[in-house]
């Protein structure tokens, strides 16, 4: 009878173990037959109602079996420790790694950085006011009467009686002027609020460009000749742009400056509204009183001053035809630049 079960268990162990590939495997194996109630410990315990005579033999027997069988198992186990760890080696290492995703400068900041390098290389130094600017400071100072239509609840973002979120960074030319005595030369980056209907041509909030430089002597020759290096640089050589008439209560005379339309090449199409010409910034001659109220002597000093939006040139430049795209942080968007 037992010498029958330890044949059958024999067998039944080299199928077995002939099957194992892992660890897992390895392990249930280990239960069924070595553990505590296991096979082999089953044998043993029929070993006790057998037979006073056979009990030496089958005893040696038996441990002669539990010896082979445990010696089989760590044979076994060697391998699939083996196997098992050299899944682990086997990893191509000509396979190229997981690619990371590498952030990069938001657009308008790149933007802002060529506008800032190419007016440096120009002499120009980089100064900046605050985003919560005094009613006084955004308009008053500038020369806009009283009934101005831009001092109107629709354009202007009011926190008070005193004090607006600029509209313009042209306050900020006052702040310099009342810091520095002429010979001043900068440019002013910074965000501004229009109290604006959002739609794919303009935002709520927005950035610009002030320029300004005061001297003796500062004509509207060279306003046109920094800002056509300014445009050359920034749009190419090849840029064909215009100086146009204009009206703002701080400059006089003031113009705005056209490039040609980067759509139609200036034959007239939708985005230019059929004039060939793109609008892109505006510009003059600092108007007497804006000097006046910065106790600069308006009889001894010109100068010139202007203001671009940097999400316009960016939109001009990239052909970019949404404005809000900007502000979405779309990742798609982002990472063409
Ligand atoms: N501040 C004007 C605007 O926001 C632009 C400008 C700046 C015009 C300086 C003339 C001189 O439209």
């Amino acid at each position: 009878m037992l010498q029958e079960k330890i044949e059958q268990i024999k067998k039944d162990f080299s199928i077995e173990i002939s099957n194992i590939n892992n660890d897992k495997q390895l392990e249930e194996l280990r239960v069924k037959y070595f553990s505590k109630n296991g096979l082999v410990a089953s044998l043993f315990i029929l070993l006790k109602d057998a037979n006073k005579d056979e009990k030496p033999q089958l005893g040696k027997v038996l441990n002669t079996l539990r010896s082979e069988l445990q010696n089989q198992f760590n044979i076994v186990r060697e391998q699939v420790s083996k196997s098992e760890s050299s899944k682990n080696i086997n990893v191509d290492l000509s396979l190229p790694g997981l690619e990371r995703n590498v952030g990069s400068k938001h657009i308008l900041t790149q933007t802002l950085d060529e506008i800032k390098s190419i007016f440096k290389g120009m002499g120009f130094s980089v100064f900046e006011g605050p985003e919560l600017e005094s009613d006084y400071n955004n308009f008053e100072a500038l020369n806009f009467p009283p009934d101005h239509p831009a001092r109107d609840m629709q354009d202007t973002f009011f926190i008070s009686d005193e004090f607006v979120l600029r509209t313009h960074t042209s306050p900020v030319q006052i702040r310099l002027m009342k810091e520095q005595k002429p010979p001043v030369r900068a440019i002013m980056p910074g965000r501004v609020y229009r109290n604006e209907a959002v739609s794919s041509r303009s935002y709520c909030m927005f950035h610009q460009v002030e320029g300004l430089y005061v001297d003796t002597d500062v004509t509207f020759a060279e306003l046109k000749g920094t800002l056509a290096s300014f445009a050359k640089q920034f749009y190419g050589n090849n840029l064909k742009f215009r100086f146009r008439p204009s009206f703002f209560p701080f400059t006089e005379p003031s113009a705005e400056m056209d490039i040609t339309c980067f759509i139609c090449n200036g034959a007239g199409c939708k985005i230019c509204k059929h004039t060939g010409w793109l609008e892109i910034l505006g510009c003059g001659m600092v108007d007497p009183n804006v000097f006046d109220n910065v106790n600069y002597d308006n009889e001894k000093y010109t100068g010139y001053a202007f203001g671009m939006g940097i999400e316009r040139i960016a939109m001009l430049k990239y052909g970019i035809k949404d404005i809000r795209v900007f502000f979405e942080n779309d990742y798609r968007f982002l990472k063409q630049f």
